[in-house]
Formats: C-alpha cells, sequence, structure tokens
C-alpha cells in the first residue's frame, strides 16, 4: 500500500511557539494530513518541549489527527495523560521503557494507534515481535532532540527493510520517515516505501502564506 501521495505530517517544533494555535489552523487550512508533536524530556533527548497540558490546548485548534511522538523516559507514566489531552497516535522508542510489548498494548488498550520508532542506530530487529502490535512504524532519519537537521541517508535501506517486513506481515502499517524531509527526500523516501512523511523546517519555512507550497511540494514526491 505504498502507492499514492504520502500523508504529510507537519512537525510543529518549527512553528512559531508563540502563536502555536494559529499555525496548526494554518497548516491544516494548508492540506496537512496529520499534526506531528514532538515530546521532549531533556533526559531521554537533550532538548525540552511540549507536554499534555499544551496537547490539550492545543486540540481544539484542528481536527486532523494528533501524532504524538514521545522521546520521553519513562514513557509508561506519561501515556494516560497524552491520550486525554487528545492523542490520536502516539509512538514510542524501544529505549525508552522496559517492556515495549506492554507499552504498545497499553497505548491500544487507551483507545489510540500504537507505533515504534527506530532511531538511527537503532536495528530493524527491535520491531521482532513487535509489528504485529503497531499500527505504525516511524523511522528517524535523524538522531532525535532537534529540528533542521540533515537527512540521514543510510536510512532509506531501512526504510526498505521494514516496507518488505509491512508487506509481509500483510497488515496496514502506516511507514512514517522523521528528519531532514524535504522536496528532494521526501522522493527517495516515497521510493523506498514510506507512506507518511514528518517535516518540520520544510513546512514551515517561508510562514503561513508559504504553507500550502510547502506541503505540496512534499506531496509530489
Ligand atoms: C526530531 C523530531 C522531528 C523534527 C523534524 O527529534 O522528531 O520531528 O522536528 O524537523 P525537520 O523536518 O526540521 O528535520
Ligand atoms: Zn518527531
Amino acid at each position: 500500500m505504498s502507492a499514492g501521495a504520502p500523508l504529510i505530517c507537519p512537525s510543529i517544533l518549527a512553528s512559531d511557539f508563540a502563536r502555536l494555535g494559529e499555525e496548526i489552523r494554518a497548516v491544516e487550512a494548508a492540506g496537512a494530513d496529520w499534526i506531528h508533536v514532538d515530546v521532549m524530556d531533556g533526559h531521554f533527548v537533550p532538548n525540552i518541549t511540549i507536554g499534555p497540558e499544551v496537547v490539550k490546548a492545543l486540540r481544539p485548534h484542528a481536527k486532523i489527527p494528533f501524532d504524538v511522538h514521545l522521546m520521553i523516559a519513562p514513557v509508561d507514566p506519561m501515556l494516560e495523560a497524552f491520550r486525554e489531552a487528545g492523542a490520536d497516535w502516539m509512538s514510542v522508542h524501544p529505549e525508552s521503557g522496559p517492556h515495549l510489548h506492554r507499552t504498545l498494548r497499553r497505548i491500544r488498550e487507551l483507545g489510540a494507534h500504537p507505533g515504534v520508532v527506530l532511531n538511527p542506530a537503532t536495528p530493524v530487529e527491535a520491531l521482532d515481535w513487535a509489528l504485529e502490535e503497531v499500527d505504525l512504524v516511524l523511522i528517524m532519519s535523524v538522531n532525535p532532540g532537534f529540528g533542521g537537521q540533515s537527512f540521514i541517508t543510510s536510512q532509506l535501506r531501512k526504510i526498505e527493510r521494514v516496507r518488505r517486513l509491512i508487506d509481509d506481515s500483510g497488515r496496514e502499517v502506516v511507514l512514517e520517515v522523521d528528519g531532514g524531509v524535504n522536496a528532494e527526500t521526501a522522493k527517495a523516501c516515497v521510493a523506498a516505501g514510506a507512506t507518511a512523511l514528518v517535516a518540520g523546517t520544510a513546512v514551515f519555512r517561508g510562514g503561513p502564506s508559504a504553507y500550502a507550497a510547502n506541503i505540496q511540494a512534499l506531496k509530489g514526491a
């Protein structure tokens, strides 16, 4: 199911934090499919961003799904708060807790779509025994923590390998890529089998009047 235009998921990390509600409304109007929310704790990754209270405040500003990328450890104690705040998709790193399978089941139990995130050096084998529990696999094409980094091209091979695993599973699983995605790298990601693209810099560059064209350029991939 890799045919067709990819879902475009603007990462609000690159938006104007003083005007978050407006920014979300603007990218939704510009054609975004999902809102990607990067949650960082200053411990699992070297940066601090958004907590459940902010997600809750933002939720009424858009109708499209909130794709919440949890870069926090331990992650389990925070799942319920993010779900209650309005997270529709919740993705976790295998390194962010001792029992990945339990974490994924818990996300499902809370009524959200579970996802697993692979860092650039995390092997595809981390998906063994977990793939059947998820609705999404997120491949990090930068090391998590900051926007505006360059795409790590070795991750294209990982996208291809995960594409094959998903196809073999016969299940509908979104294959998402995050980090350094621009019109050019987007093309390579889609060719490798990605069905959803996270983009911060490439969407928010140029301000609100540029968002529709920026999103179109990524979809054109
Ligand atoms: C990095 C985040 C990404 C990042 C993407 O930890 O997960 O979502 O904000 O930003 P760009 O598109 O600027 O690389
Ligand atoms: Zn992210």
